[in-house]
């Protein structure tokens, strides 16, 4: 059931000593308490392994705030002091996770609290079966309350995998206990696909295999691996970017129109834009990986320098793949995706191409060169979209000329929130339309499934290049091109 509004409870971080929860659920947790939006009386518990007590874990949380620079020092020492407790979970152990509960329950009776629980698993996925273990051993899958289970992305490491961690979640949680996260969902701008498309009927006309030529999605970061060494190197940006946030783009892009606003209305039609996907051929991929350049003006190391990361790593940094879908909307439309890091510029974009007209009377002499119409979903840095289109320029001699008609969010309503923001209200409200159901979890897996088992040699780019020359191949034996900046 979605309330009205977000009930008491009592969030419960698993993991709230790692980064995810410092550098992204704090600064948004106290954002929320600073808008009135966090319900009155819930409070905050971290567990982990580490050897901490309610006052050390609000001096780490202090000091992550504090390098956020939210705001004050004495608002930041309020809100750790006010909502936020620590419990170190000792081992995997049923016995330490009845420890965990008489904890829970402990804070819940201090503050009075209703026994609503939202565990969230910031986790390492190696962590993520022992802890669901844990959990249901313990009793804690249900409660007082309601109790929703929260799981970061990757979500397995391939279908098999997905479909164990499924399995395993199903014999504790019912499905709308489950929150499987995709922070892309949290962007406005995605949610605004759906508003873009179905509240505009001059668009959803025009959306289809009979006029539209291709389909792009472009998902670029001018960050390398970071301090993520460990994680990166046995993920890959197929894993880490694509088989998620690219293809939730996707499916938002291609699907049929839902009957209601309901989730599952929604999550259906996503599903089915999965399933009519054909399966992907090695051949049709590229793998690629950076080597040292210049970014940003910057000279940076290669991949396999970085640190942490074994000098002859196979892993990619960076893929771009044709897709099929085998439906009556998108048959014979080639939808092109790519993301890769350390590429000039951070740029999400969706680029639908429509056809040329059938007959170009004003491309007579090759200097005119009349571009295909398009549609640019602009995700980030920059949010809102675009439409190019062909304009006469001022006079006699017929010179046609490319513009863009605009409508970027920032003119209109300023800055937008934190996608974990929107996705953290929904959980508190119980609401999983922006959330990743098991079957299109899996759906997804399958889909790339073919070229994990057989990935394709990998090629090089230097950082700050545009990405392999062997993309633009991929596309051009197609007679495509790409179309992002
Ligand atoms: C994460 C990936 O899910 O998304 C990171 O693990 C990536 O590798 C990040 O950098 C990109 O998110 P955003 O919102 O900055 O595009």
């Amino acid at each position: 059931m979605v309330s009205a509004s977000p009930e008491p409870h009592l969030f419960v971080v698993m993991g709230a000593t790692g980064n995810l929860m410092q550098l992204k659920l704090l600064p948004v947790l106290f954002s929320l308490q600073g808008k009135g939006q966090l319900p009155p009386g819930t409070r905050v518990l971290g567990v982990a392994r580490r050897a901490l007590d309610d006052v050390g874990f609000r001096t780490l949380a202090a000091s992550s705030l504090r390098s956020a620079k939210v705001a004050s020092d004495e608002q930041v020492r309020a809100f750790c002091d006010t909502f936020l407790f620590y419990h170190q979970l000792g081992g995997e152990t049923e016995g330490s996770f009845a420890d965990l509960r008489r904890r829970i329950e402990q804070v819940e009776h201090d503050h009075q609290l209703p026994g609503n629980r939202i565990l969230y698993l910031a986790l390492p996925l190696e962590a993520i079966s022992p802890t669901v273990e844990g959990i249901g051993a313990a009793g804690l899958n249900s409660g007082p309350g309601w109790t929703r289970v929260v799981l970061e992305k990757p979500f397995g490491r391939d279908l098999a995998s997905a479909r164990s961690l499924n399995q395993l979640l199903g014999r504790y949680f019912a499905e709308q206990q489950i929150f499987r996260i995709d922070h892309y969902l949290g962007k406005e701008t995605v949610q605004n696909l759906l508003v873009f498309r179905f509240a505009n009927m001059f668009v959803e006309s025009l959306w289809n295999r009979e006029r539209v030529d291709q389909v792009e999605i472009t998902v670029a970061e001018q960050v390398g691996v970071a301090d993520r060494a460990e994680y990166y190197d046995s993920a890959g940006a197929l894993r880490d970017m694509i088989q998620n946030h690219a293809t939730q783009l996707l499916t938002l892009v291609a699907m049929e129109p839902p009957a209601t606003r309901e989730a599952d209305s929604i999550r259906n039609e996503k599903v089915k834009v999965l399933q009519s996907a054909v399966r992907i051929r090695p051949a049709d991929v590229v793998r690629g990986q950076y080597t040292s350049g210049t970014v940003n003006s910057q000279a940076v190391p290669g991949y396999r320098q970085e640190p942490g990361i074994p000098p002859t790593s196979g892993t990619e940094t960076y893929v771009a793949l044709r897709l099929k879908l085998d439906n009556w909307r998108w048959q014979n439309v080639p939808f092109f995706v790519r993301t890769g890091k350390r590429l000039p510029a951070k740029s999400t974009q969706v680029i639908v191409t429509f056809k040329a007209p059938p007959v170009s009377i004003f491309q007579t002499e090759e200097e005119y060169e009349v571009n295909p119409d398009r549609v640019t979903i602009l995700v980030q840095p920059q949010e809102g979209f675009e439409i190019a289109f062909e304009v006469k320029v001022p006079g006699r001699e017929p010179r046609v000329q490319t513009h863009r008609m605009k409508f970027h969010y920032a003119d209109v309503f300023g800055p937008l929130p934190d996608g974990y923001e929107t996705l953290l209200v929904d959980v508190m409200l119980g609401d999983p339309t922006h959330f990743v159901r098991a079957d299109e979890v899996e759906e997804s897996w399958r889909l790339y499934d073919p070229v994990l088992q057989h990935p394709p040699p990998l090629v090089f780019y230097p950082a700050g290049s545009e990405g392999p020359r062997e993309a633009e191949a991929l596309v051009e034996q197609w007679g495509h091109r790409w179309f992002a900046d």
